[in-house]
C-alpha cells in the first residue's frame, strides 16, 4: 500500500500554511502597537459599521454575485460594468484565483523584488516556479528594473506581477514601462494595493482597455481600512475576468463584506480623511527619521515605510527587537543589497508615529 504523501500533488511536498506570527502577537498581546502588517490605524466609519450590523442581521442569507458593489467598483474606475470586476476574499485571494487560471506546474511567474510575499505562496500551490527580478539599489532608491523584467520572461513565463506603488519600497513604476511589459502580451498583473493614498490619477486601469492581458488588483484592506473584514478586487477586460471567475469558490465574500465595502466605497469623506492623515504621518516620520545620520529613508506613497541604515553595530533586526522592549511591533526585512541596515514601519496613530520615532532615535544614537 502506498503512503498517504504519495498521493499528495508532488509540488505541494514541503509547501507549508501561512503563519502571520506578528499578527498572531499583535492578538495575543494587544498592548502592543500594531506597527507591522500594513494595517490602517484608523477603524471603519459609522456608515461602515451601519451596513455591517444591517447585512450582520441577515447573515442567515447567501450573497448575491455582488452586483451592487461591482457596479459601484467600475464607476470609480471608468469601466463599463460588473462584467469588468471580479471579487476576492482580500486580494490574496484574487491572486489565486488568477495564478490558478494560467500557470500549470513548472511554469514561471515573474515578480519584482523585494515584493509582497504572497504571491510566491500562492504560486507554490499551483506549483509555480517563481522568477524574481531584483530592484535596482542605486543613489539611496530602489528603483524598478523593467529591462530586468523583460529579460527574465522566458517561453514557459505565464505571469509577471508588479506592485505599484510597491510594498516595502513604497516608489512607482514610471508609466511607459507598464506599455512596454503590456505590449508582451503575457498576462501581467498591476497590484494597486496602496494607489488610493496618491488618487486613482496614478492608476494603470486604463491598460485594461487596450490590453486584454492586464489584470488590475485591488482592496479594500489599505485606505478604506478593512484588512479584517476581506474583501479585494481584480479589474480587467471582460472576457479575461469571465475566465478567471470561473475559479471562484461560490460565495467566496461575504454578504457583510460586500455591503460593508459598498458603504465604504460609497463614504468618500470617510477615504478622504483617511488617505490625508496617512500621508501627513507619512512625512511627519520621513522627516523626523531622515534627520538621522546614516539611515536611509525610501519615501512611500503607501502607508508603510522602508529604511536602511548603515550605522556600525546597528542592524534592522536590532531595531524591530529594541521596538519590541518599547511595546512596538515592527517589521524586518531580510539582509539584501549587501546590508543588514533593513526594517520597516506602518502607519500607526500619531502618538504611535511619536513612539516610533522616539525608538528609531534612541536605538540608532545611542
Ligand atoms: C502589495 C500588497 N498587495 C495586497 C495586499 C493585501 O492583501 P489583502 O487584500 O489580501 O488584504 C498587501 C497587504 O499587505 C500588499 O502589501
Amino acid at each position: 500500500m502506498k503512503k498517504i504523501d504519495e498521493y499528495f500533488v508532488p509540488w505541494l511536498k514541503g509547501q507549508k500554511m501561512y503563519v502571520s506570527s506578528h499578527i498572531d502577537l499583535a492578538w495575543k498581546r494587544p498592548e502592543l502597537h500594531r506597527m507591522m502588517s500594513n494595517e490602517n490605524p484608523l477603524p471603519p466609519s459609522d456608515k461602515v459599521i451601519e451596513a455591517i450590523l444591517k447585512y450582520g442581521k441577515m447573515a442567515n442569507r447567501y450573497a448575491d454575485q455582488g452586483f451592487a458593489v461591482r457596479q459601484k467598483i467600475a464607476d470609480i474606475n471608468g469601466l463599463d460594468g460588473i462584467e469588468n470586476v471580479l471579487l476576492g476574499n482580500g486580494s490574496s485571494e484574487v491572486y489565486d484565483m488568477i495564478w490558478r487560471s494560467f500557470v500549470a506546474p513548472g511554469e514561471e511567474v515573474i515578480q519584482q523584488t523585494p515584493c509582497f510575499g504572497i504571491y510566491k505562496l500562492r504560486g507554490g500551490i499551483v506549483g509555480a516556479k517563481m522568477v524574481s527580478v531584483p530592484m535596482i539599489y542605486k543613489d539611496k532608491q530602489l528603483l524598478f528594473d523593467p529591462d530586468g523584467v523583460l529579460k527574465a520572461i522566458t517561453p514557459k513565463t505565464k505571469i509577471i506581477v508588479i506592485t505599484n506603488p510597491n510594498n516595502p519600497t513604497g516608489n512607482f513604476m514610471k508609466a511607459d514601462d507598464f506599455v512596454r511589459i503590456a505590449e508582451t502580451g503575457l498576462p501581467f498583473v498591476v497590484d494597486e494595493a496602496y494607489i488610493e493614498y496618491s488618487g486613482l490619477g496614478k492608476s494603470q486601469v486604463k491598460l485594461t482597455k487596450k490590453y486584454k492581458n492586464v489584470i488590475i488588483t485591488r482592496t479594500l484592506s489599505k485606505a478604506y481600512g478593512l484588512a479584517g473584514m476581506r474583501f479585494g478586487y481584480a479589474l480587467g477586460h471582460k472576457d479575461v475576468i469571465v475566465q478567471i471567475a470561473a475559479t471562484l469558490i461560490p460565495w467566496n465574500v461575504s454578504t457583510i463584506a460586500m455591503w460593508a465595502a459598498l458603504a465604504a466605497l460609497e463614504d468618500g469623506a470617510g477615504l478622504q480623511e483617511r488617505v490625508e492623515f496617512n500621508n501627513q504621518e507619512v512625512e511627519y516620520i520621513e522627516t523626523e527619521v531622515g534627520k538621522i545620520k546614516g539611515i536611509t529613508v525610501f519615501h512611500s506613497n503607501g502607508n508603510y515605510i522602508l529604511f536602511d541604515s548603515a550605522i556600525p553595530g546597528k542592524t534592522g533586526k536590532g531595531m524591530v527587537d529594541h521596538g519590541v522592549k518599547k511595546g512596538l511591533i515592527l517589521r524586518g526585512q531580510d539582509p539584501m543589497y549587501g546590508s543588514e541596515g533593513w526594517f520597516r514601519v506602518t502607519i500607526g496613530s500619531h502618538a504611535e508615529n511619536e513612539l516610533f520615532v522616539n525608538a528609531v532615535r534612541e536605538y540608532f544614537t545611542h
